[in-house]
């Protein structure tokens, strides 16, 4: 049975996956009325909206997660059927540096999420609500050469992130439990494409690239990353939101997997004819740094139960994907400019000075 929610609760929406879902949900449900409540930190930017910001189906409200009375006139005034809940502090090294914002965040932001919906929900008002917790692998923990994450893998977080993700999964869980409340939770691996900030790998090494940067590959690069394309995982949450049972789990992934130094060489053969500079020129930028901290080695999902529930697969190949995404960064620079000022500078000080590996 199928169900389409008509009044969502986006929230954190300015960054770089809910944006993309919103433009890919608006697109594929005209006339669904569309709320996104993000508080803006250094990694929301309304200018990865503004394609729908004149659209009367689309709201913004400028706010925090954890603000239980705002949320709660949110669910109640716009008579909100569907949560569907992105925002979270979702960068690994700044958990490291920084673990407390992440539980404040992604645990207490989540809970108090959860309760308000709660409320809602029982109220009766909309009686086909919904709660999707967009989570990730990482709660997973890290595999070995070889095996896959399925849903049925235990949680085993390894850094305060993924703690904080694996902390809201189970208060999700526990919510549907203890209360009935209606939620679904999807893990998704490694995305990439358009809004991505560049702290995180692939954006990073396109922009230091194009500016002549080093590019700074942790230990000895061959870490295991699983990529998917974020207009793939968009689509796979409106098809989990729309078909799944509450109370589900679905892995998405790609089974697109790659070593870090594989991904790092790519992006710098691709980006030599793009930016006019001869072959090889790109890779001399490389230099290997100290290690993450409790880095995971590999991750790779086993997504068949979302194949075969729900008939979603991904569209993208990873070679249109990334070609497409180098170019869409070369024609974003005043974005690029922007996103890149202020906090970010000062914290990419920090990861310089990592020292060599
Ligand atoms: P992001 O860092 O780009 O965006 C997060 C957004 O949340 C920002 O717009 C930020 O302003 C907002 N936000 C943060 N704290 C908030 C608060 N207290 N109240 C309101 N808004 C707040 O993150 P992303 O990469 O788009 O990830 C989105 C979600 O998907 C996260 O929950 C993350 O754990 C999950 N995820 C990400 C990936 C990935 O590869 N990026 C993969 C799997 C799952
Ligand atoms: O797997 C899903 C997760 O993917 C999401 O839950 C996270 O929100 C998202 O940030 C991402 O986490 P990762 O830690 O895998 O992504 P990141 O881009 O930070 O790093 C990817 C790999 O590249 C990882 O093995 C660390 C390495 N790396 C990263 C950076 C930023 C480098 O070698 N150099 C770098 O400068």
């Amino acid at each position: 049975m199928t169900c389409t929610p008509v009044s969502l609760l986006v929230t954190g929406g300015a960054g770089f996956i809910g944006s993309n879902f919103i433009h890919s949900y608006m697109a594929n449900n005209p006339l669904c009325m569309v709320t996104n409540l993000d508080c803006l930190t250094y990694a929301g930017n309304l200018k990865n909206l503004t394609a729908v910001e004149e659209n009367p189906h689309y709201r913004f409200v400028k706010g925090d997660i954890g603000d239980a009375a705002l949320v709660a006139e949110i669910l109640a005034s716009r008579r909100i059927d569907a949560v569907v809940h992105f925002a979270a502090e979702s960068h690994v090294d700044r958990s490291i540096t920084g673990p407390e914002l992440f539980v404040r965040t992604n645990v207490l932001g989540t809970q108090v999420l959860l309760e308000e919906s709660r409320k809602h929900w029982q109220s009766g008002v909309v009686p086909d609500f919904r709660f999707l917790q967009i989570s990730t692998d990482e709660v997973y923990g890290s595999l070995g050469d070889t095996g896959y994450f399925t849903e049925e893998t235990p949680l085993a977080a390894n850094s305060p992130y993924s703690a904080s993700k694996a902390g809201a999964d189970l208060l999700v869980r526990a919510y549907h439990e203890t209360f009935g409340l209606p939620t679904l939770n999807t893990r998704c691996s490694n995305n990439y494409g358009p809004y991505h900030f560049p702290e995180k790998l692939i954006p990073l090494l396109i922009h230091n690239i194009i500016n002549e940067k080093p590019l700074p590959v942790y230990g000895d690069g061959l870490n295991v990353r699983d990529w998917l394309h974020v207009r793939d995982h968009a689509v796979a949450i409106e098809t989990v939101l729309k078909k799944a049972v509450p109370g589900s789990v679905y892995n998405v992934g790609g089974n697109n997997e790659w070593k870090n130094i594989d991904i790092v060489n790519l992006v710098c053969d691709l980006l030599d004819g793009r930016l006019g500079r001869p072959e090889g020129k790109n890779r001399a930028l490389i230099s290997f740094v100290k290690d993450r901290p409790g880095h995971d080695r590999r991750y790779a999902i086993d997504a068949s139960r979302l194949t075969s529930d729900l008939g979603w697969s991904p569209s993208y190949t990873f070679e249109e994907g990334i070609a497409e995404t180098i170019d869409w960064y070369l024609a974003h620079q005043e974005w690029v400019a922007d996103v890149t000022s202020g906090a970010y500078l000062e914290y990419y000080q920090v990861q310089y000075n990592r020292g060599a590996a």
